[in-house]
């Protein structure tokens, strides 16, 4: 009898295994699967309530899981705690709907706050920054496109340009993942457009992963590479763009037969508005 080697299990970049969250009686995710062997751009997908950011949450640990656990390049992500705990949160970077940038602050100072975790106390509160990491900054900001907006206060830039500032500040980072929590359902059509493109080009060039939840099907097929799909805390559907048929969309939104895509577009104008939202969610 021929002895073949054992197949390789934990060569994958990101294991996700039996991953569960409860809140009490509420299950938000349900023994979660996913795994990923390469830097890729993922889109998760589902309407509001499915789990989507519950599980983004867990893969940062900005939230610990029931059970089960998530591995990174063969570690154990979901058991490290404290300092390893954090250097992990600034290997996988988040950004959110809301950008989290503090408003009345210049712009460069809210990318450098993307350096806290690895300055001291002391640097911190004297806002010292070393040279290198504002031409660092700059570089980042110019990639984006927005470097003359640098000195600006956050808050006077539109909602594409924050979110690019949050975008730059997680880069500062040098995070190998990128989470992104529903990034553009705050923005118009053509914002949403170039921060999407903004996150596609930094997965291409820069080989990062990128994890992002978004609201509308046509943005997940046009940028990423695979989709999830989730209901009811489930992941139902992992495949690609081209196996995401409107049946199978159809499930995941849990709709029926009236289902319709260009009710999940960016195309409308106001999908900033949280009835529109709703109203998407349940059609
Ligand atoms: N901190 C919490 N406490 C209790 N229940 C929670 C908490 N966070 C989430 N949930 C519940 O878990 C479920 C999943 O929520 P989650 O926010 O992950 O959904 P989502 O897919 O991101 O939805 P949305 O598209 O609206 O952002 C929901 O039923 C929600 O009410
Ligand atoms: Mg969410």
């Amino acid at each position: 009898m021929v002895a073949y080697p054992p197949l390789r299990h934990g060569g994958d970049m990101l294991q996700i295994d039996k991953l569960t969250k409860r809140f009490g009686d509420k299950i938000a995710v349900v023994t979660a699967n996913v795994s990923i062997d390469k830097p890729t751009m993922i889109g998760i997908i589902g309407r509001s309530g499915a789990g989507k950011s519950t599980l983004l949450r867990m893969v940062n640990r900005l939230s610990d899981a029931t059970s089960g656990t998530i591995t990174f390049e063969g570690e154990d992500v979901t058991a490290l705690r404290g300092a390893a705990r954090r250097n992990w949160q600034s290997r996988c970077a988040m950004i959110f709907q809301q950008f989290n940038l503090v408003p009345r602050m210049d712009v460069v100072s809210n990318v450098l706050h993307g350096t806290l975790n690895r300055r001291s106390t002391f640097a911190t509160m004297f806002n010292l920054y070393p040279q290198s990491d504002i031409h660092k900054a700059i570089e980042i900001l110019d990639r984006l496109g927005i470097a003359e907006q640098a000195s600006k206060r956050a808050e006077a830039l539109s909602g594409g340009q924050q979110q690019r500032v949050a975008i730059a500040r997680a880069l500062m980072q040098d995070p190998k993942i990128i989470l992104a929590d529903e990034p553009i359902a705050s923005l118009d059509p053509m914002n949403a457009q170039v921060v999407m493109q903004s996150l596609r080009t930094i997965h291409e060039e820069d080989g990062r992963m990128v994890i992002a939840n978004l609201h509308t099907l046509d943005t997940a097929r046009r940028y990423c590479d695979r989709v999830i799909g989730m209901r009811d805390g489930r992941i139902v559907f992992d495949g690609t763009p081209a196996q995401l048929t409107t049946g199978v969309a159809r499930d995941i939104y849990g709709a029926g037969a009236d289902f319709s895509e260009a009710a999940t577009s960016t195309e409308i104008e106001t999908l900033d508005r949280p009835e529109v939202r709703e109203a998407e969610a349940y059609v």
